[in-house]
């Protein structure tokens, strides 16, 4: 599906994205796992292209799970390696198409340092970018931001009757990214796996059969036209 037969005037503002299904993709062709991470690349540069062509002011993709340490070492080094490298081959092709990163997860321990600088580094370059914020959620887990949050706040001495919901959206990893408004997930599972737990709460969700290594700004723009014809609510009634 093109743009073309997409409304412009409700592309949703944030579209968050689970990319999976890399494994199974590489599998079924009788690849390594790490194969279908590789071919991973492909899919989600066209992604962030459909994304700037349609005006979609925050991307949010989720690249490595606070659960995903538990894979095996050698998947879990290349993973790393291969961020570090993505990093590095396609900060300035995003610096030149105005795109500001950033990245949301815990940067403890187990993050080479190498790895954080490379972080640290892109997001320095592209701060100012002003057609998208590209963030990804690296070591993330929508648990752990939580449990982040309340540290924060309670490190903070605010007393428990001033805390509100916006105390704890504030004290998120990025207080100024909003809600999203629409969460694809790729290769048929029909789960959040911990990706933006309290952001997620009132988004649209929408589940592809496509693996992500497949995925390409076409089904972005199908996800955005089956967005487009749901109707949020938001607890309210629809007026009469
Ligand atoms: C998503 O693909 C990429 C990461 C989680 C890093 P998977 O590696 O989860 O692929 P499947 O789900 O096992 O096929
Ligand atoms: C979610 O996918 C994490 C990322 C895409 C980075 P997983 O493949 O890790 O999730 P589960 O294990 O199927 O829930
Ligand atoms: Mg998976």
């Amino acid at each position: 599906m093109g743009s073309g037969s997409l409304d412009l005037d409700r592309i949703p503002a944030h579209i968050a994205c689970v990319m999976d299904g890399n494994g199974r993709w590489a599998r079924a062709r009788g690849l390594p796992r790490t194969e279908g991470h590789r071919v991973g690349e492909e899919a989600l540069f066209d992604v962030v292209e459909g994304a700037l062509e349609i005006g979609v002011g925050w991307l949010t993709v989720y690249a490595f799970s606070t659960e995903n340490w538990r894979r095996p070492a050698d998947e879990v080094r290349f993973l790393l390696d291969f961020n570090e490298d993505i990093l590095l081959r396609r900060r300035d092709e995003l610096h030149e198409r105005g795109v500001r990163i950033r990245f949301i997860g815990r940067r403890d321990r187990r993050v080479p340092r190498r790895l954080l600088r490379r972080m640290d580094e892109a997001v320095e370059l592209t701060r100012s970018n002003p057609k998208m914020t590209f963030t990804v959620a690296f070591n993330y887990g929508g648990r752990a931001e939580i449990v982040d949050a309340v540290r924060a706040i309670v490190a903070s001495g605010r007393s428990a009757s001033r805390i509100t919901e916006r105390t704890v959206a504030r004290h998120l990893y990025d207080p100024e990214m909003p809600d999203p408004d629409l969460m694809i997930r790729t290769s048929g599972e029909c789960r959040t796996s911990n990706f933006l737990l309290w952001e997620l709460a009132y988004s649209e969700l929408y589940f592809t059969d496509v693996a992500w290594p497949d995925f390409r700004r076409e089904h972005l723009f199908e996800a955005i036209g089956a967005y487009q014809d749901r109707e949020r609510r938001f607890g309210a009634v629809e007026e009469p």
